[in-house]
């Protein structure tokens, strides 16, 4: 069924079938016909950052930047889904073309650049929600905003998302936004994470509930900086590490057409290349932080490798568009936590 859909969806570019593909699931949703096409996914409890996940397999985020189509998404089986990035004020993105499908490597360039509505319609959605799974809400800062008042930026969406998300990921590691991911290193990252947690400090009284916060970083770093990432992560008490984000390498795609476009690569090209930071960042934190894995999913065993890298979730993106719902039930059937 899915081969058949993508099949028709291929044949549109690729950021034309996105936005086909989300509106028919959509629609599917609203006139109550996914139920025909549901699968029977076996419950596979595990608590991460105090929430209780169904299973392990989530939806990554960029698929759904403003919450418009996470009730739809969240019927295919997930185990909880990650909404955004959103940023405090709408912003258009980088110019058109700018997703690229490298389908010999199941594989995406994309430089969407955060194009997205702004926080307050993405919480609008939110509390006109009728998925009742786990959400994940993604944040990140405006373009324009200079990177010594980034801060700023991610305060304003915790702001507005604190009470209606489970839980936040702070996206430091886009490499679409100019200056984003030099956040990611030294005094930066510390005075980043620490003015996020003492700022969840705040809201959690304000709203006697503690939102657990994520932090998403790149894979291309160097073990060494991935371990000084993880000590930063450690001191500021972050609540758990997404890893990882699209890389800039284009090793495994060179002599593609599309080698040179500007953007973050994801899919196959970059599935090592994030369980080698899982890895890392495991060995050296043992369980101190929990990590989400995700980058290069594309069937059951990519998954459990990244559990056995030391993630206790993972999330899917490429391997989602080229594989469909069925990749979700592979994967969290492969999974042995
Ligand atoms: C078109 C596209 C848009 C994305 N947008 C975002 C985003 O807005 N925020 C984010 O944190 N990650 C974003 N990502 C990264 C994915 O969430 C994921 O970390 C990455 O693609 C690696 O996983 P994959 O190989 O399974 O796709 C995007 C990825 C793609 C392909």
């Amino acid at each position: 069924m899915y081969s058949f859909a993508r099949n028709l969806l291929f044949k549109f570019n690729p950021e034309t079938s996105h936005d086909l593909a989300l509106d028919w699931l959509g629609a599917a949703e609203r006139l109550k016909l996914l139920p025909l096409f549901s699968q029977k996914i076996a419950p596979k409890p595990v608590e991460v950052m105090g929430i209780t996940f169904p299973n392990p397999v989530g939806l990554a985020a960029g698929l759904d930047k403003n919450g418009d189509y996470f009730n739809a998404l969240g019927q295919l089986g997930f185990g909880f889904i990650e909404i955004g990035t959103i940023t405090p004020k709408a912003q258009p993105g980088n110019p058109k073309p700018r997703m690229f499908r490298l389908e010999e490597h199941q594989a995406i360039i994309n430089r969407m650049g955060f194009n997205n509505k702004g926080v307050d319609y993405l919480a609008d959605q939110v509390r006109n929600k009728r998925y009742q799974g786990v959400l994940g809400i993604n944040i990140g800062k405006n373009k324009d905003t200079p990177e010594d008042k980034a801060l700023d930026d991610y305060i304003a969406c915790m702001d507005a998302v604190y009470p209606l998300a489970d839980y936040i990921t702070v996206n430091i590691s886009s490499p679409n936004t100019p200056g984003l991911r030099d956040l990611q290193f030294g005094e930066s990252l510390s005075a980043l994470v620490k003015g996020v947690k003492a700022h969840q400090h705040i809201l959690a009284e304000q709203h006697q509930k503690i939102v657990p916060i994520a932090v998403k970083i790149a894979p291309d770093m160097t073990d060494e900086e991935i371990v000084d990432v993880a000590d930063t992560l450690l001191e500021a008490s972050i609540d758990a590490i997404i890893a990882t984000n699209t890389t800039v390498n284009r090793d495994d795609i060179a002599g593609h057409t599309h080698q040179n476009e500007a953007g973050g690569l994801s899919g196959k090209p970059v599935c090592d290349q994030s369980t080698h930071v899982i890895r890392v960042l495991n060995t050296h934190l043992k369980g101190a932080i929990p990590i989400i894995g995700v980058g290069g999913i594309l069937n059951g065993g990519d998954a459990q490798e990244k559990i056995a890298a030391g993630a206790s979730l993972v999330q899917l993106y490429s391997g989602f568009i080229y594989e469909g719902p069925a990749l979700i039930k592979a994967c969290s059937d492969a999974i042995t936590v």
